[in-house]
């Protein structure tokens, strides 16, 4: 049996938790495979609404064992403060699984991570200042803490002390902060080391004998293309690898095991915090956009910026996800309008592109070049086959098809966990 890929198309927030939580229905494990808890996924299940950061959005399905793949980092106040407020809303958490080789979110980072925004002044990041940076910049520099750590003491301590070492070098002395003590960070760790202990797993083992007994794993992505350290508008992006590549390294299950590629693609665009974003729009549009789409963020609370829908970026999200299907969200939001842009190709300086300019300052001075579309005026979130949709919105959605090169299988009408139109069904026939 197959393991599917769901990934971000743009630059997050695309509405990745809510197809997860449908699909979850439907799938037996779904594996988080990269980011933390600077990511927020909001889940509407009737009149409750859920905000996840660091779990996976399959926690919500009763049949469904979450995991938290090796590639995730965990900030274990969080991990602990999500799970108590899911049960105490009589929520099933007992299932869930933790990586033995996750790296942890230590206290140290959380702190760096924010002087470090702070110093760089207006070329800061923007970041959630969740300590996810410093702590993949420690996985890869070989000084980060991992889940397994928390059970030898004598281990964890030889590591805490020597990643305190540097790090206080640092911040006392480039940045006259006051330094860290061990202990603080050794008790920190450890408090919740015993109620860990149950959830930790050879999650890549037992996703293997999973799939070997037939049984269906999503692997679930935070963040988007875009925000993927490699393929997405460095360096403003976030410090993981959030493409369908990352799947496999974050999660331990091998390319030949993956079969579909689900890629989210909001029928506009958004982005929170900083970097280039051709579409985006200043004017009454951008602020249209931001109020009917509810475009405010899940973690930070900060408006998101908005724009057109960036095909140019579909296409490169079909290209290095290998893209086998879309779903299309937030249809319903563009209801109203007399005409809707649809970036196609990019303007720089005189030259057109239609492929994601390699080189970043290009990208950072492309004009979008845009193809007007007929806009809708009917309320379309009830609608739940394609025909039902008006004339218009079914153009829009193929015509978007086309410029991505790759099937819209799934069309979000609304927030809800049933406002979605299904065209082609996502886990096989
Ligand atoms: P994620 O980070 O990709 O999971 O997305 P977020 O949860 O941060 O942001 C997506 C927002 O859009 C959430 O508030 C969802 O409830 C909402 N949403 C998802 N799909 C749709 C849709 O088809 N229509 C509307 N109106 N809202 C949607
Ligand atoms: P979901 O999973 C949107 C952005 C931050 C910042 C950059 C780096 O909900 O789609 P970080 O704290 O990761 O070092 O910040 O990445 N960012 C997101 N933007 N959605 C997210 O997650 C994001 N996670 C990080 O705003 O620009
Ligand atoms: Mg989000």
């Amino acid at each position: 049996m197959p393991a599917i890929v769901l990934v971000g198309a743009q630059w997050g927030d695309e509405g990745k938790g809510k197809a997860t939580d449908l699909l979850g229905r439907d799938v037996d494990y779904v594996v988080k495979f990269n980011g933390g808890n600077n990511a927020g996924h909001t889940i509407v299940i009737d009149d409750e609404k859920y905000a996840l950061h660091l779990l996976p959005s399959g926690i919500l399905s009763p049949d469904c064992t979450p995991v938290i793949g090796n590639g995730v980092v965990v900030d274990l106040e969080v991990l602990f403060e999500e799970l108590d407020a899911l049960q105490a809303r009589g929520v099933d958490t007992s299932r869930l699984l933790v990586s033995a080789s996750a790296h942890i979110i230590p206290p140290y980072n959380r702190v760096l991570d924010k002087v470090n925004e702070r110093f760089l002044g207006k070329r800061k990041i923007g970041t959630t200042g969740r300590g996810i940076g410093p702590t993949y910049a420690d996985k890869m520099s070989r000084t980060g803490i991992r889940v397994q750590d928390l059970f030898d003491e004598h281990i964890l301590l030889q590591k805490v002390e020597a990643a305190l070492g540097f790090k206080n070098q640092v911040l006392s002395k480039i940045y006259n902060r006051r330094a860290i003590d061990v202990d603080e960070v050794m008790a920190e760790l450890l408090r919740h080391a015993d109620r860990l202990r149950p959830m930790v797993a050879d999650t890549s083992l037992v996703l293997e004998q999973a799939l070997n007994d037939g049984k269906n794993v999503l692997l679930e992505a935070g963040q988007a293309t875009l925000l993927d350290v490699d393929h997405g508008t460095y360096p403003f992006v976030t410090s993981s690898s959030a493409t369908a590549g990352g799947a496999c390294t974050g999660s331990g299950i091998p390319p030949t095991r993956v079969s579909t590629v689900i890629a989210i693609l909001k029928a506009y665009s958004t982005r929170v915090g900083e970097g280039p974003f051709p579409t985006e729009l200043d004017d009454d549009n951008g602020e249209f956009l931001r109020k009917a789409g509810h475009e405010y963020g899940t973690t930070t609370g900060r408006p998101r910026r908005c724009g057109w829908l960036d095909t140019v970026v579909g296409r490169y999200a079909t290209r290095i996800n290998g893209t086998t299907d879309f779903v299309i969200t937030k249809l319903d939001v563009l209801t109203g309008l007399e005409k809707v842009p649809v970036c196609v190709a990019y303007d720089v300086e005189g030259v057109r592109h239609d492929e994601m300019p390699v080189n970043q300052s290009d990208f950072h001075h492309a004009k979008p070049v845009y193809e007007e579309l007929e806009g809708w005026w009917e309320d379309i979130s009830g609608c739940r086959t394609f025909e039902e949709l008006p004339e218009a919105a079914q153009r829009y959605v193929l015509r978007v098809e086309e410029l991505i090169g790759a099937r819209v299988s799934a069309i979000g009408v609304g927030p809800g966990r049933d406002e979605i139109i299904s065209r082609f069904p996502l886990l096989g026939d």
